[in-house]
């Protein structure tokens, strides 16, 4: 019997973007989507073009690129949006414009001030218009989950009509029980049977995203949005590792059911995620957590000894996650070792990426004896989402930690000039940053720092993540790698700097509503 295939439409760059201090540098959101193709997503939300130049910019790079999978931009529904959205993806091979109006009463009422008719009128334009560039258009009940199912049925009769081939419905602030979700889905499918896709996107305010999409599945919904680990508003979505190992690892249960989801892709798109974003999943989050694997108990541990089945319902490869890590680099290991060893961790270079990061990756090896899997996944992302480097490092000396006037002595590099500076600060960090805003002539607003050994042993990599808001623009997130915990972190800023300056005057959002989905 054949299957039907549940549509994987992933929302990591917009939705998932929208998670506090998840913002990301064109490179970066590349890279991103770059995985999701080979993870098999169906679907890439790509952005949301019409919010500030840097969302178009990005989109539209990223259409240029991808060829497998529909990039899709998400755009309000009024022309302005749309019209953002259909430039933006005008080069894809395969696109979508998801275009969207709240439909729940206490959203029409408060945010938009808007009768029910005048909303059924601006969905149909935008669907119509959005029709005018693409042929695949998504139309989105925003707050669906809240909203009066007979004004579902009229306006999705209504956008379908004018052209919408995807009905999502979302649970928008994640306020539904699974046998809600699956009550709503299932009217619903039954309702526009055969004329629209009905798709969900269950938000994890309860911590049912998951559960919630799952049931709308049996009930009828053929699309699931969802993101890499989670990501998203306030509690994320829900996330798409889960869902897609559920659908598979209970396939008993989902006799019906397949995605083009390639499983292998899992983990490394997780660690991808992880890394560029500065989120690490919890460590007991389910499938790509640090401990989803781990055994602790005696009693377990002699079990999967015996039969790995007595207490492991999926097996770590099935995900991408190579457990032995046992095949270390090291300083003598040569060029194709570590080519071989990047195809196996998932990452295929160009010849530039590949020169810069097997010289670093020398660097590296000359200090730290043995290179692990993480090591290199951590090195080679850093490499590859870089923005264009304006300021580069070339040292950093420290003086004074203890008790005195901590002070800074910085060396950076900008085009054929050296620039040496030195200052003080409140701490060595204040010292550091303080200096390079005195050579940059930038003032930049330190909103989080964050330090994470990449591996184990006393000199492992330290992962710097710094989040910066320059010039009062939304902060961008940087990183900064190195055994040296002060020039990984001297590194990070310096990342954000260049990152802010590839994307200087992009930043701002278009609208002066602050929210990116009104
Ligand atoms: O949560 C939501 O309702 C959304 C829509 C824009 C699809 O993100
Ligand atoms: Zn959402």
């Amino acid at each position: 019997m054949s299957k039907d295939t549940i549509k994987i439409f992933d929302t990591t760059l917009r939705d998932g973007e929208q998670s506090p201090g998840a913002s990301m540098n064109t490179e970066e959101k590349i890279q991103i989507a770059a995985q999701l193709e080979r993870l098999g997503v169906d679907i890439i939300e790509a952005g949301f073009a019409a919010a500030s130049p840097g969302d178009f910019d990005a989109i539209e790079k990223i259409a240029q690129r991808v060829k497998n999978s529909t990039v899709c931009s998400l755009a309000r529904a009024m022309d302005s949006d749309v019209k953002a959205a259909g430039e933006s993806i005008a080069k894809a091979r395969l696109k979508r414009i998801h275009t969207f109006i709240a439909t729940s009463p206490i959203h029409m009422e408060y945010k938009l001030k808007m009768n029910p008719d005048e909303v059924i009128k601006r969905a149909v334009r935008a669907v119509e218009y959005a029709r005018t560039f693409v042929e695949d258009v998504e139309f989105s009940c925003e707050d669906a989950g809240r909203s009066d199912i007979g004004f579902l049925k009229e306006i999705s009769d209504a956008v379908i009509e004018a052209g919408a081939s995807t009905i999502n419905l979302p649970d928008t602030v994640g306020f539904r029980l699974p046998f809600e979700i699956g009550a709503m889905v299932k009217e619903m499918s039954d309702y526009t049977k055969g004329r629209a896709i009905i798709s969900v996107h269950n938000h994890n305010d309860l911590g049912l995203g998951v559960a919630n999409s799952l049931e709308a599945i049996i009930h009828g919904a053929r699309q699931v949005e969802c993101t890499i680990n989670g990501l998203g508003e306030r509690a994320g979505n829900a996330a798409l590792e889960e869902i897609v190992m559920a659908l598979k690892t209970r396939s008993d249960v989902f006799t019906n059911f397949k995605t083009n989801i390639n499983t292998k892709e899992i983990y490394p798109s997780s660690r991808l995620i992880a890394t560029i974003t500065g989120i690490e999943p919890q460590p007991n989050k389910a499938i790509v957590g640090k401990n989803a694997f781990s055994h602790e108990s005696g009693i377990h541990q002699d079990g999967v000894l015996k039969n790995k089945e007595t207490y492991e319902i999926i097996t770590p490869e099935s995900i991408g996650l190579i457990k032995d890590d046992t095949l270390v680099l090291g300083k003598h290991s040569g060029r194709a070792a570590f080519k071989d060893k990047l195809a196996k961790l998932g990452f295929t270079l160009n010849n530039d990426a590949l020169n810069s990061s097997f010289e670093r990756f020398k660097i590296l090896a000359d200090r730290k004896k043995e290179i692990y899997d993480d090591d290199l996944r951590a090195l080679v992302t850093n490499e590859m989402t870089k923005a264009t480097q304006v300021y580069e490092l070339i040292s950093l000396q420290l003086m004074d930690c203890s008790g005195g006037v901590p002070s800074a002595a910085v060396k950076i590099k900008k085009e054929n000039d050296e620039i040496i500076e030195a200052g003080i600060g409140e701490g060595t960090i204040d010292a550091v940053f303080k200096t390079i805003d005195r050579i940059s002539g930038y003032n930049g607003k330190l909103e989080d720092y964050k330090v994470k050994s990449v591996s184990e042993g006393k000199d492992a990599l330290a992962n710097v993540t710094v989040k910066v808001s320059f010039n009062d623009e939304p902060a961008i997130i940087g990183h900064g790698l190195n055994i040296d915990t002060m020039l990984a972190s001297a590194r990070a800023y310096i990342g954000a700097l260049n990152s802010y300056l590839s994307m200087e005057g992009k930043l701002k959002s278009r609208y002066s509503d602050t929210s990116k989905t009104v």
